[in-house]
């Protein structure tokens, strides 16, 4: 599998969300792997309502119904069709554990799905016990490089992560410079169930070609 994140790319936002997950479809119908577009809260409802797509929030808060000017509650990005949602990513760093905890009983609360994002291998050993639906490992220092992936840098520390997330149960999806069928297979290989995405494909003059190129790494 595949979560494309979105972030808060041009090329990623508003109407051209829309047309970016237009073409995630075509590839997915085409190749069969299940590809998650991880967008913003502000384009879910429309995404989902034109398309087959399994949609994923980039992030939710901790607040509750009430005088909270600016959250982003789970149960709203629910409602909107999200059917999951990455939390601590480290572009979304929660504060500390505490909060983090809170956060993924309020998300599991409302039944969405839930990732969560590790930068290295002392904090998966924490958010495992949180009991996510998947753990990601993606080394910071790594995301949007051009040059290296965590596959080629970091095959060790992936072997590490997911020898972890198999005791506890948790498929590991792995994230940071991925930007080939290579890196890919390298971390399929090394039994990540699949990976998170974001420049080689948003960003992308050719999304399509990339994210086709992306989907060779599972055959
Ligand atoms: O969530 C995945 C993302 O942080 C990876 O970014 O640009 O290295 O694919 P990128």
């Amino acid at each position: 599998m595949i979560f494309i994140n979105f972030k808060t790319y041009k090329e990623g936002s508003g109407e051209k969300a829309i047309d970016l997950v237009k073409i995630i479809e075509g590839v997915s119908e085409e190749t069969q792997i299940k590809i998650i577009p991880v967008v913003q809260a502000t384009d879910i409802k429309e995404i989902v309502g034109g398309s087959k797509l399994e949609v994923w929030a980039q992030n939710v808060d901790l607040e509750d119904y009430g005088a909270h000017t600016g959250a982003i509650l789970p149960e709203a990005v629910f409602e909107d069709g999200a059917l999951g949602t990455f939390l601590n990513h480290s572009e979304k760093k929660l504060p500390d554990f505490d909060k983090l905890e809170a956060v993924v009983k309020r998300a599991k609360e409302v039944n969405l799905k839930t990732l969560i994002f590790a930068s290295d291998v002392a904090e998966l050993v924490k958010i495992l016990s949180l009991k996510p639906t998947y753990a990601a490992y993606e080394p910071p220092e790594l995301i949007g490089s051009k040059t290296t992936s965590v596959s080629q840098a970091q095959p060790e520390l992936i072997a590490k992560a997911v020898s972890l997330s198999n005791e506890a149960g948790i498929p590991l999806i792995v994230g940071a410079g991925v930007s080939s069928a290579r890196d890919v297979k390298k971390c399929v290989e090394l039994g990540a169930v699949g990976v998170a995405v974001a420049s080689d494909v948003v960003v992308a003059n050719d999304p399509k070609k990339e994210l086709l190129d992306l989907t060779e790494g599972f055959k």
